[in-house]
C-alpha cells in the first residue's frame, strides 16, 4: 500500500504529518476562542481535497468559504513555510459547493420527514415516550397506506388524522391520544417558526452529488453555512448533523484498510450536538462513530473544550489538535488536565504548562502511528492554508452559487404530490361533487328512510373509514383553520417573548 500523508505542521524538530490510512480514525480540534482552531480545521479540509477525498464542514461563521480562493501572500505566512519547511507551497483555491438551508448563503439543504425517521424527530422535539410512540406510529400508517411524509405539512395532516380516528386505529397502532396530538404539533410549530420548514422536504440532499472529485482529481468540498441554523435552530442544525451521520454509515459500504478515507467530515461548534441529544441519542452517536470508521469516513469534532465531547466519543478520537486553553475557572482547570491525561506525554513537554503559551495557529498534535498507538504529543506550528483565510464577499458568494454545477438540481422549490397535497386535492374535488349532489342526497335519504322502515334490522358495525376518505375531511377542517393557527402562533410568540 503506498503512503500518503497530510501535512500538518511543523514542531521544532521535524514536520508533523498525518498518515492519510489512519484518517477514518477520526479527531478532535480544540481550543480557547481565536486560536487557530477553524484555520486548523481548513487546512485539512484542504489537505484531504487535495488527495482526492471529498470533504463535508460545517462552517459557523461564514469564514470557510475563503476555501474557494487562493490565498494572499503576508509576511506572517512567509514566516510560517519557512520555520516548518514546506516545499513547493503554492496559494490555490479548492473546489467547493455552498450549502445553507436557508438558501442566502448557499444551495438549500433538504431532507423530507421520512429520511428523518421517527428516532431523530422525537429528539429534535423533545417528545416523550407516549408522544415518540404516536409518532413512530404515524410513520407506520403512512407506509401501510403508501404516503409520502416528505414537508412538515404532510407530518401535521396526518397527525390531526391519527387524532380525529384514534378509536379505529387503536387496535393496529395503539393509544392514540388527542392530548398527545396536541402536544406535538404545538412542537412542530416551534421547530416551524425556527425556519425548520425550509429544512424539511424536496429535493432532498443526495450523498451521491457530493462525494466526488473534479476533474484535476482534486475532493469537492461541501461547505455548509450554519451560521443561521446553529444559532437560531440548534435543534435542527444537530438533527441534521446526526441524520447525515446515520446515512453516511447505512449507504456506504464497507471498505478494508485503505490508502486514504473515501469521505471526511468537520462538525463545527460539535457541543450542539450532545448537548441537544438525548442519552440513547448520544450512545447511538458514539455507536455510529466508531462503527464508520469501517466505511472510510473520517469525522472531525470540532469545539473549545474536549469535555464537550462524550468521554467514550472523545476515547474514538485518533487525531488530537489541541490549542491554547485558558485556566482561569475550575471548569478551565479540569479541561486541561484532562488534556494532559488523554495525551501521549512527551518527556520534553509539560502539557499543562504549554497548553497556555500556544501562539495562535500552533497546537499540541497528537496522531495515530501506523500501529494504531497515538504518537507522543508535540508542540506544533499549524501550517498556513493555501487559499484564502476569512471569507468571500457577498458578490463572489452569489457568483459561486450560480456557477455551481448542482445549482438547477437543488435550486427549486419541489413540492411533490404528497400526504398533504394529494389528500386536499381529492377533498376539493370531493366538496365539489358533494355540492352537486347535495339534493340528490336529500332525496336518496328519504328513500333509504322509507326502505328502512320496511326491511328487518342489519349489524350496525361500520368497516374502517379509509384512511384517504377520513383524510379528507381532517385535511378540510386544517385548510379551514389556517386562522386557528396563526392565534396559536400569535400566543406562542408572546410566550416565547418575540
Ligand atoms: N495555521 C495558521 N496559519 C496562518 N494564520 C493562522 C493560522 N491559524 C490561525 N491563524 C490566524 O489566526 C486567526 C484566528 O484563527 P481562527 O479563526 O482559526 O480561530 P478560531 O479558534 O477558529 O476562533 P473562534 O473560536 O473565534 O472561531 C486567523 O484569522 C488567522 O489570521
Ligand atoms: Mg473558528
Amino acid at each position: 500500500m503506498t503512503k500518503t500523508t497530510v501535512l500538518i505542521g511543523g514542531s521544532a524538530n521535524s514536520q508533523i504529518h498525518l498518515d492519510a490510512s489512519m484518517a477514518n480514525r477520526h479527531g478532535l480540534i480544540s481550543g480557547a476562542t481565536g486560536t487557530g482552531k477553524t484555520v486548523t480545521l481548513q487546512i485539512l479540509a484542504e489537505s484531504f481535497s487535495s488527495i482526492g477525498v471529498p470533504v463535508f464542514v460545517t462552517d459557523i461563521k461564514g469564514d470557510l468559504s475563503g476555501l474557494t480562493q487562493p490565498g494572499k501572500p503576508h509576511v506572517k505566512i512567509d514566516e510560517r513555510i519557512q520555520f516548518i519547511g514546506i516545499e513547493g507551497y503554492q496559494q490555490r483555491a479548492r473546489p467547493a459547493v455552498l450549502w445553507d438551508v436557508f438558501e442566502k448563503q448557499g444551495l438549500p439543504l433538504r431532507v423530507t420527514i421520512s429520511d428523518m425517521g421517527p428516532l431523530l424527530l422525537s429528539n429534535l422535539l423533545e417528545l416523550n415516550d407516549t408522544q415518540s410512540g404516536i409518532l413512530y406510529a404515524c410513520f407506520d400508517l403512512a407506509d401501510d397506506d403508501g404516503l409520502l411524509l416528505l414537508d412538515l405539512k404532510d407530518l401535521k395532516s396526518m397527525l390531526i388524522w391519527m387524532a380525529d380516528n384514534a378509536q379505529q386505529l387503536k387496535s393496529e397502532y395503539g393509544n392514540i391520544s388527542s392530548s398527545s396530538v396536541a402536544a406535538i404539533t404545538r412542537k412542530l410549530l416551534v421547530l416551524e417558526e425556527q425556519g425548520a420548514d425550509q429544512f424539511f422536504g424536496e429535493p432532498a440532499f443526495d450523498l451521491a452529488d457530493i462525494m466526488i472529485s473534479d476533474f484535476s482529481g482534486f475532493g469537492l468540498i461541501n461547505i455548509l453555512d450554519a451560521t443561521w441554523l446553529s444559532s437560531r435552530s440548534p435543534r435542527v442544525y444537530a438533527a441534521f448533523l446526526l441524520w447525515f451521520l446515520s446515512e453516511l454509515f447505512e449507504n456506504l459500504p464497507e471498505v478494508g484498510d485503505a490508502e486514504k478515507p473515501k469521505f471526511v467530515c468537520f462538525f463545527d461548534e460539535a457541543h450542539l450536538l450532545f448537548d441537544k441529544s438525548s442519552k440513547a441519542l448520544v450512545e447511538k452517536i458514539e455507536q455510529i462513530v466508531r462503527l464508520i470508521r469501517s466505511k472510510g469516513v473520517g469525522i472531525y469534532f470540532v469545539t473549545q473544550s474536549p469535555l464537550d465531547i462524550p468521554e467514550d466519543i472523545l476515547g474514538q478520537l485518533g487525531l488530537r489538535i489541541q490549542h491554547a486553553l485558558r485556566a482561569f475557572t475550575p471548569k478551565d482547570k479540569k479541561a486541561v488536565n484532562t488534556v494532559a491525561e488523554t495525551f501521549r506525554p512527551n518527556p520534553d513537554l509539560d502539557i499543562k504548562q504549554v497548553i497556555g503559551l500556544l501562539g495562535t495557529g500552533e497546537a499540541l498534535v497528537s496522531t495515530l502511528q501506523a500501529d494504531g498507538s497515538p504518537s507522543v504529543v508535540e508542540r506544533t506550528l499549524i501550517r498556513p492554508p493555501e487559499s484564502q483565510i476569512g471569507p468571500v464577499d457577498d458578490n463572489t458568494r452569489q457568483d459561486l452559487i450560480k456557477r455551481s454545477p448542482l445549482y438547477s438540481r437543488y435550486f427549486q422549490d419541489i413540492d411533490r404530490e404528497s400526504a398533504f397535497e394529494l389528500l386536499k386535492k381529492r377533498a376539493e374535488q370531493k366538496e365539489h361533487q358533494l355540492q352537486q349532489s347535495r339534493e340528490q342526497q336529500e332525496l336518496e335519504k328519504q328513500r333509504l328512510a322509507e326502505e328502512k322502515a320496511n326491511r328487518p334490522r342489519q349489524s350496525a358495525g361500520r368497516p374502517r373509514q379509509s384512511f384517504a376518505e377520513a383524510m379528507i375531511k381532517s385535511t378540510m377542517r386544517s385548510v379551514g383553520s389556517t386562522l386557528g393557527r396563526r392565534i396559536v402562533r400569535g400566543l406562542l410568540g408572546s410566550l416565547l417573548g418575540k
